[in-house]
């Protein structure tokens, strides 16, 4: 089976998080599509800035390859700004092409809370015609471990 996972990351603990989750996968070919916002903290502010005001210059080859068709699970990993995700969201739900009827994990990764931010991505994802049929809120105030995301992927799996 073939599994997708699409992800966002300026600090890198959601890609962490992803790779943990993906490791236990076993049963799945895993594709990502990787969306890190490059350069030292101030470059990445500004990259952020760049997105958040619909300037996606920098990741057109990540967003123009959102295609669903050929997988069976789609993830989305996304980290929590505001208890939302962040406006790139928006984005990748606008370019997924073959998203209706998929299956889809969610997860969050955050500081002091993620709920918003599921409930967010599901009520979007659900609007598009995809069902969430798991989620999970990565929620560490220091140190994110890989532990609970091996044991999510496992459950998964
Ligand atoms: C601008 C900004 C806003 C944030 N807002 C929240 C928040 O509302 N709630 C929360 O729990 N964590 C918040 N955080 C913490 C991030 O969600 C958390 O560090 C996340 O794991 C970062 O993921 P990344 O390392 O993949 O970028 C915020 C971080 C930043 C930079």
């Amino acid at each position: 089976m073939k599994a997708l996972i699409v992800y966002y990351t300026m600090a890198g603990r959601t890609k962490k998080t992803a790779h943990a989750i993906a490791s236990a996968l076993t049963n799945y070919e895993v594709t990502f599509v990787p969306i890190e916002l490059p350069g030292n903290f101030f470059q990445k502010i500004q990259v952020f800035d760049d997105f958040e005001k619909g300037k996606f210059s920098l990741i057109e080859d990540e967003l123009n390859s959102l295609d669903a068709a050929n997988f069976d699970l789609v993830f989305f990993g996304m980290p929590t700004y505001g208890n939302k995700p962040p406006g790139t969201f928006h984005e990748i739900m606008k370019r997924m092409k073959n998203f209706s009827g998929k299956k889809v994990i969610i997860f969050t990764t955050a500081r002091f809370t993620g709920k918003g931010t599921l409930e967010y991505m599901k009520e979007k994802i659900e609007a598009e015609g995809a069902v969430v049929i798991n989620q999970y809120n990565f929620r560490r105030f220091f140190w994110i471990g890989k532990k609970r995301a091996i044991e999510f992927g496992k459950e998964i799996n």
